[in-house]
C-alpha cells in the first residue's frame, strides 16, 4: 500500500524531528572509540588515549577551529538565506572565547601561526556551499558546534590534563548550560527544517560524511 511504502522511505529519527535525523546519521558515523554504543566506523589509526600532541599543535587547532567559527559565525549573520539569521546570538558561537584562549597563548610568548591549509580548505568549501546550497551548510554548522559540545568537551579535558595542568579554556566555557542552549538549538532547527521537502533534507543529511571528513582534518592536529 501507499501507506507502507511511505514507511518504508521514512528516515530514522524523524518521528521525533529532522535534529533527530542528523544526529542518527552522525552518530553512525563516529569510530567505536569516539562513541562506543553508537559508532560503527573502523577504527582510527591512532586511538584518542594515545594522542601525544605537543603545546604548539594545540595551539594550532585553536586556531584552526577559530578560522572555522568565525566563518560560521560571520555567514549565520549575513547569508542570503536569511533564514539562517535565525542562528545568531543562539549562545553557541564560539569565536570570541577562542580568541581569548589565543591572547593566552600569545600572553605566554606562543608564535600564533596562521590556520593551516586544511581549515583553509575546509572554509573555501564552505563558502560555495552557503551560497548554492544552504540547508546542507546547516548539516555542518550543526555537526560542527554539536560535536564541540560533546566529543569535543571531552577531547579539550584530556589535553588540558595532558598539557595545561587542567586549565580551563574559555573554548569549553559556555554562558549558560551548554544542555539548554542545545535544547533551544534543536528546536530552532527543527522549526526550520519542519517545511523542507525530502529531498532537500537528504541533501543536508547527505553532508554529514563531509562534515566528519572536514573537521577530522582539524582535529588531526592532535592526533599525533
Ligand atoms: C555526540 C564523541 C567526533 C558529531 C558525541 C558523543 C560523544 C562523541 C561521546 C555523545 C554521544 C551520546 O550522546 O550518546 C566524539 C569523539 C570524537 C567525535 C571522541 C572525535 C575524536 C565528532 C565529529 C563530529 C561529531 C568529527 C562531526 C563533525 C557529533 C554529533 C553528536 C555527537 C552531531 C550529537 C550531539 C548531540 O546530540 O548533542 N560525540 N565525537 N563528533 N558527535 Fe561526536
Amino acid at each position: 500500500s501507499s501507506s507502507s511504502a511511505a514507511a518504508a522511505e521514512r528516515r530514522p529519527g524523524s518521528h521525533k524531528g529532522f535534529v533527530e535525523e542528523m544526529r542518527f546519521v552522525a552518530m553512525r558515523l563516529h569510530t567505536k572509540d569516539q562513541a562506543p554504543r553508537e559508532g560503527q566506523m573502523e577504527e582510527a589509526a591512532l586511538p584518542i588515549q594515545e594522542w601525544r600532541p605537543r603545546k604548539e599543535d594545540y595551539l594550532q587547532f585553536l586556531v584552526d577551529s577559530k578560522a572555522v567559527y568565525d566563518f560560521m559565525e560571520a555567514r549565520m549573520a549575513d547569508a542570503d538565506a536569511a533564514w539562517l539569521h535565525e542562528f545568531t546570538s543562539t549562545g553557541l558561537e564560539r569565536g570570541a572565547a577562542l580568541d581569548k584562549d589565543i591572547q593566552w597563548f600569545r600572553m605566554l610568548d606562543f608564535d600564533v601561526p596562521p590556520p593551516t591549509p586544511a581549515a583553509t580548505k575546509y572554509i573555501a568549501y564552505l563558502q560555495e556551499l552557503v551560497r548554492d546550497k544552504p540547508n546542507a551548510f546547516l548539516c555542518h554548522w550543526y555537526n560542527y558546534y554539536f560535536a564541540h559540545s560533546a566529543g569535543g568537551r571531552m577531547i579539550g579535558r584530556m589535553m588540558s590534563n595532558l598539557l595545561f595542568e587542567g586549565k580551563e579554556f574559555e573554548f569549553y566555557a559556555w554562558e549558560k548550560d551548554v544542555k539548554e542552549i542545545l535544547g533551544e538549538v534543536r528546536e530552532k532547527i527543527d522549526r526550520v527544517a519542519s517545511d523542507w521537502p525530502r529531498d532537500v533534507k537528504d541533501e543536508c543529511l547527505n553532508e554529514t560524511s563531509l562534515a566528519f571528513a572536514y573537521s577530522g582534518t582539524v582535529l588531526s592536529n592532535l592526533a599525533k
